[in-house]
């Protein structure tokens, strides 16, 4: 990752089982050809050792506020002076909570008091933990003295519980600081994109689909990644390579697409939905492969209504930027204008699917931008080009 090379990063790891991790995120940061520093706190060193983080980083781990022969060495005012970006990865509960009150008492709190420099943290701690009152508040006082976290993700546990306070993935970790240092429309930005179709099961070896072909979605991935986006596709089955730094998690149905999405949303400044979501499901899923025999000369099938998931992303979107877009095959425009009003989105992008040489499993669309105040036509181009004029429009109007 070019953005991260020669910058120098602080890695503060504190108490925490995920401690381990951070061994994983010093190769990252290495092999992307960062200059890498490492803190580690008291607790940490029960559960990972400095001599470890010395041999992985390469650099002498800074673990004392109060030791004078390390102070002589690079002191806590010099290695905040030092850092062109801090990450505390695993941040504990109760490094949020000293952090939180401003404390200087050791030498991790001592060195984020004196930074300037950008402050990243990624939570880690047991989900009873991470939802405590107690922890949310001081979470809200760090993101409002601009600490800018990383996560926590949702998912099974350490402890053998399931909920939010996993740490993030180190890749995920790595890419959002390496996009921190990006230039670009949408520098800095997390964007989150559904894409492809979904498949809705019927029995072992059926489905119900569409054409969708994902290409559309990936491609506005790329432009928003190029523009300096850190970005997530949350795809259906398509055959398509993930695009270069996107993180990409797979789904088949419109039920685990919704799922997914739920999980991710909290930590994205915009959510584009291209994807083309089933909007039926089979009411029934048949265990066994049906057979022909057994059903007469008709089968009926029962169908029942899918979620929409860009319904359900904007009923609650606060500040997230929420694009969606409208496959029609008559009335474009103003179908895509209720559409706009009736899923309150920031921005609907309206193509006509009935022209097999735009659109669906095609290399080109051309498509209409609109939004509450602006109607913009972009005549026919290739989806690539196409891309990268709806991350400007995006860029200059939302
Ligand atoms: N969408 C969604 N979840 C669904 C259905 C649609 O997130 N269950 C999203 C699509 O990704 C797209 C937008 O809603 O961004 C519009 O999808 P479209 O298929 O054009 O419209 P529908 O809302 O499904 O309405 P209709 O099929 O009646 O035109």
């Amino acid at each position: 990752m070019k953005q991260l090379a020669n910058k120098h990063i602080l890695l503060c790891v504190t108490g925490g089982i995920a401690a381990y991790k951070a061994a994983e995120i010093i190769r990252l940061f290495k092999t992307s050809g960062a200059n890498i520093r490492v803190l580690m706190t008291e607790a940490a060193q029960e559960f990972i050792t400095p001599l470890t983080m010395q041999a992985l980083s390469g650099n002498q781990v800074h673990t004392d506020l109060l030791d004078t022969k390390a102070e002589a060495a690079m002191g806590h005012i010099e290695l905040a002076k030092w850092s062109d970006i801090i990450l505390i990865a695993p941040c504990s509960a109760n490094s949020i909570a000293r952090l939180a009150s401003g404390k200087g008492d050791d030498l991790m709190t001592a060195v984020c008091l004196a930074a300037v420099c950008k402050i990243y943290f990624a939570p880690a701690m047991n989900q009873a933990m991470w939802s405590d009152s107690r922890t949310q508040e001081n979470f809200k006082k760090l993101i409002n003295n601009n600490f800018i976290s990383i996560g926590p993700d949702s998912g099974e546990q350490a402890c053998g519980d399931e909920g939010f306070g996993r740490m993030s993935e180190p890749q995920q970790i790595i890419n959002q600081i390496a996009s921190s240092f990006s230039q670009g429309l949408l520098a800095g930005k997390k964007i989150l994109i559904t894409a492809g179709p979904t498949r809705e099961k019927i029995d072992p070896v059926r489905y119900i689909s569409n054409r969708s072909s994902g290409k559309m979605g990936f491609s506005i991935a790329e432009a928003a990644r190029d523009a300096g986006g850190l970005v997530s596709i949350i795809s259906g089955p398509v055959s398509l390579e993930t695009p270069n730094e996107v993180d990409r998690i797979n789904v088949e149905s419109a039920d685990e697409m919704l799922k997914e999405v739920d999980k991710a949303i909290n930590n994205f400044d915009l959510f584009i939905s291209t994807a083309a979501v089933s909007d039926f499901k089979p009411e029934e899923y048949e265990n066994q492969k049906i057979k022909k025999q057994k059903k007469g000369n008709n089968l009926n099938l029962e169908l029942t209504k899918n979620q929409d998931i860009l319904k359900s992303v904007s009923e609650n979107k606060g500040d997230l930027k929420v694009i969606g877009f409208a496959a029609e095959t008559q009335n474009i425009i103003e179908n895509a204008k209720k559409k706009l009003k009736e899923k309150n989105l920031d921005l609907i992008i309206a193509n006509d699917v009935s022209d097999d040489s735009i659109g669906f499993d095609s290399d080109e669309n051309e498509v209409y931008l609109i939004t509450k105040k602006i109607e913009k036509k972009i005549s026919k181009v290739s989806k690539k080009k196409l891309s990268r004029n709806i991350i400007e429009f995006i860029a200059e109007n939302l």
